[in-house]
């Protein structure tokens, strides 16, 4: 498995290992590998470094750093020429033709993934909850300061995102599915900071940022331009017209998805 030491992976590493499958994890840095893993070093930006963790694998869980699909050929490639089985955590995106350009790398990687032979499932999650540990700092001053306030998202827990992938990748039926992954509610932003500040006793107020101050400090911060006029977009349509929710959580997992309030209580450490 990949990502490892992030939001989703650190829970499908404890998953895993929790129901004793083995588990093998490609770092970057071994020394940040998590317990009761076999960890292989390995960049995915490097995909000359990828053999070793390859090697005798039969299931892949594949997430994708950063905002660039360049060396996702080579690496799906070598997926393929190893695995039998890949769970991409993909975004909610549209299906892409053959001679359609992407708009989001994840459409990019989602292509070359159908186009090997390898049994795979796409994870589409829309807004992890895990965003908003970016106000942490806010929250502890008591005001979050962000564009789109009444922007109104169904954010997703991770462990939620984890635990999909953990029955995917132990269970059988699940090839070529495009999983819509959602949390169980829709709440604004602003709710989203009243809830965080609720759980951890503060009263947290929402302060309107102007969406060019947003630009501005999101390219400061990814770089990407049109990564950051799309996520801008993205949110400013949730005004109108929410994020949607979906039963895949539920349906696949036999109990409802985790709420944002559990998801703050889970995380109430990092906003103190
Ligand atoms: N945030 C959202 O709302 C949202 C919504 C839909 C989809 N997604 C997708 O979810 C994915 C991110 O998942 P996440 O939040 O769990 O990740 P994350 O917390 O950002 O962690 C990234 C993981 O990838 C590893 N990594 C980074 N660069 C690497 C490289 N060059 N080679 C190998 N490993 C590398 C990191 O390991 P080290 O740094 O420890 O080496 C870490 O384990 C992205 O593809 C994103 O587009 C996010």
């Amino acid at each position: 498995m990949t990502g490892p030491t992030g939001n989703v992976g650190r829970h499908v590493v404890s998953q895993l290992t929790a129901a004793g499958l083995e588990v093998r994890a490609l770092v970057r840095d071994p020394a940040r590998a998590p317990e009761g893993v076999e960890a292989v070093k390995g960049d995915l930006f490097a995909p000359e470094t990828l053999e070793p963790a390859l090697e005798g694998v039969e299931s892949v869980f594949l997430i994708w750093p950063g905002f660039a699909a360049a060396t996702a050929a080579p690496v799906v490639k070598l997926v393929a020429a190893h695995a039998r089985r890949i769970v991409y955590l993909s975004a909610d995106v549209e299906d892409l033709a053959d001679d359609e350009r992407p708009t989001l790398f994840h459409q990019e990687i989602e292509r070359l993934i159908r186009h090997t032979g390898l049994s795979w499932t796409f994870l589409r999650p829309g807004g992890f909850a895990a965003n908003t540990l970016g106000w942490a700092e806010q929250i502890r001053q008591g005001v979050v300061r962000w564009p789109y306030g009444e922007a109104r998202r169904a954010l997703i827990h991770e462990k939620d995102i984890a635990a999909v992938a953990v029955h995917v990748l132990t269970s059988a039926g699940h090839g070529g599915a495009r999983y819509v992954l959602s949390g169980p509610e829709q709440l604004t932003q602003a709710e989203q900071a009243r809830i965080i500040g609720e759980v951890v006793g503060r009263e947290v107020r929402w302060e309107e940022m102007p969406p060019d101050e947003a630009r501005e400090w999101l390219l400061g911060s990814w770089g990407e331009a049109t990564f950051v006029d799309g996520a801008l977009a993205t949110w400013r349509s949730f005004v109108d017209a929410p994020e949607r929710v979906t039963d895949t959580v539920p349906r696949l997992l036999g109990r409802p998805a985790l709420t944002f309030r559990e998801w703050a209580g889970d995380h109430a450490g990092d906003f103190r």
